[in-house]
């Protein structure tokens, strides 16, 4: 089976002309199968970083130099973003936990630790739902164990209608505001949100739409757990990240401070020693 790989050039990373990537090891391959396009970087322990919504793998930027010295980080475009296309109008937070297994067993990687930010917590949680062997620890940055109450539920599909009316640019000009209060940050995620799909943004709504409930498997799991939360988040309220993990006794929780939605953005010194204690012991524990 052949691994196509080469290194990013073309489209310019959202963090690329603030940041010195180490861009020799930034990779991005793409495995046949799945269609699934991911960027590596660093050595070390593996670590896959999965993206929320609407975004790519480049809202992880920030923190690579923070971590590359220590970990394997692989970060996907998860189905329907970056440069994974959307293979249906509709999909299911499995098959996107799947694709995930899949990037694993072709990199030879058993179990790993994943940080999942927003939806992609909620693929984590899937993951770890169905394959629990392939998961060491779990990072949840910016996002809940919790399914939709009806009202949100109901938003997502009316958002799927303008999306399919209007295209990425209404969702491009409203959800910025609501992701950071950094007017600077705000400029750059609506970019990286036009890059993106309406096909990538309609499968992923339905996705969370119907994703199950996983608070009574997140109060059962085993494994080292951090969960990291914005103190000013207005998607993600502190409040139910707190109660959150008090669900689970061997939860972890950092709050960034001045951060909303987007920590590892707004703090990424702060949210990378978050991602650190993950692979490290827990003193009280
Ligand atoms: C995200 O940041 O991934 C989304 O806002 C999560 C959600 O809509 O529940």
């Amino acid at each position: 089976m052949t691994v196509a790989a080469c290194v990013v050039r073309g489209k310019q990373p959202v963090w690329a002309e603030r940041m010195s990537l180490p861009k020799e090891v930034m990779r991005v391959e793409n495995l046949q199968e799945t269609n699934l396009y991911y960027a590596r970087y660093g050595s070390g322990t593996p670590m896959v970083l999965l993206h929320g919504y609407p975004l790519d793998h480049s809202v992880w930027e920030p923190v690579v130099p923070l971590l590359s010295a220590q970990y394997d980080l692989i970060a996907p475009d998860l189905r329907g973003f970056g440069r994974t296309r959307a293979i249906e109008d509709s999909c299911t937070v499995y098959e996107m936990a799947s694709d995930i297994v899949h990037l694993l067993d072709r990199l030879e990687l058993g179990s790993v630790y994943i940080a999942g930010h927003s939806m992609g917590g909620y693929i984590s949680l899937a993951l770890i739902d169905h394959w629990p062997e392939r998961v060491s620890g779990l990072a949840l940055v910016a996002s809940k164990v919790m399914s939709d109450d009806l009202v949100t539920r109901k938003n997502r599909y009316a958002v799927i209608e303008q999306i399919k009316n209007s295209g990425v640019e209404i969702v491009a000009r409203s959800m910025p505001a609501r992701l950071t209060q950094d007017t600077a940050l705000r400029i750059k995620i609506a970019s990286l949100i036009r890059d993106q799909s309406s096909q990538g943004l309609i499968c992923a709504q339905t996705a969370m739409a119907e994703r199950p409930d996983f608070s009574k498997m997140f109060s059962s799991i085993r494994i080292p757990v951090v969960v990291i939360a914005g103190s000013e988040d207005s998607i993600v309220p502190v409040a139910a990240v707190e109660k959150m993990a008090g669900l689970n006794s061997r939860a972890r929780l950092s709050v960034v401070k001045e951060a909303g939605h987007m920590p590892m953005m707004e703090d990424p010194e702060t949210t990378a020693a978050g991602l650190i204690a993950l692979t490290e012991k827990d003193p009280s524990k």
